[in-house]
């Protein structure tokens, strides 16, 4: 077996880290050797920017800060896919071009910007799924959980989830319907994931 870089993105509240644990679960049970990640990582930056989303920080430093925790990230993930691992991450590059990009205290990074500083500390996945669903489900999802950090307000979703569907179309993610019983969108993005295999 090669090793797999699979990544899920989506929206706060779209299901990515349920979703990955659950696929997670299906593989290890499979036989497979399979690492789970996520970026903010739990690492020196990724724990740095965790503290810095509920503190305050400049847009310019914090997107720095996801980029630089990327670059360590990235190292440990192309260790992995070389060993031949499955790596299933949550949340990758286009997180900070999602989310960075849209203005934030009347000011918005510029998504060129975001994409070329990302472009160095990047490894291209096997597979990106975009959860997608509507704000206002996902938003549901969040306020029952009891969050409320800095990029959960709905305007702020809105437009990253418009931003995710334009990411989606320039690097060819595939899009999953988010919206609908979890075993059921586990089970689609399964088989995608073996064909790959
Ligand atoms: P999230 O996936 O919600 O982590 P957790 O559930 O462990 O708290 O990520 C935390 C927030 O960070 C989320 O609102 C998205 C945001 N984020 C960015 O704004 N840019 C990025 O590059 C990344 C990786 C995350």
């Amino acid at each position: 077996m090669t090793g797999l870089f699979i990544v899920f993105e989506g929206i706060d509240g779209s299901g990515k880290t349920t979703l990955c644990e659950k696929i997670h679960e299906a593989l290890v049970s499979e036989g497979k050797k399979v690492v789970i990640t996520q970026e903010p990582t739990h690492d020196e930056i990724g724990t740095f920017i965790r503290d810095g989303i509920v503190k305050d920080i400049s847009q310019k430093a914090e997107a720095l800060l996801f980029v630089a925790d990327r670059a360590v990230h990235t190292d440990r993930i192309s260790a992995w896919v070389d060993a031949n691992l499955i790596v299933l991450c949550d949340r990758y590059f286009a997180s900070t071009i999602a989310y960075q990009s849209v203005p934030l205290n009347d000011s918005a990074l510029d998504w060129d910007w975001l994409l070329a500083l990302n472009k160095p500390v990047t490894r291209k996945p096997d597979i990106t799924f975009l959860l997608d669903i509507d704000v206002d489900k996902s938003m549901k999802r969040v306020h029952a959980r009891g969050e409320k950090g800095k990029f959960e307000n709905i305007e702020y979703q809105r437009n990253v989830r418009l931003n995710y569907l334009k990411l989606a179309k320039q690097f060819d993610f595939t899009i999953v319907n988010a919206d609908r019983d979890l075993d059921e969108i586990a089970k689609e993005v399964l088989k995608e994931i073996k064909e790959k295999i």
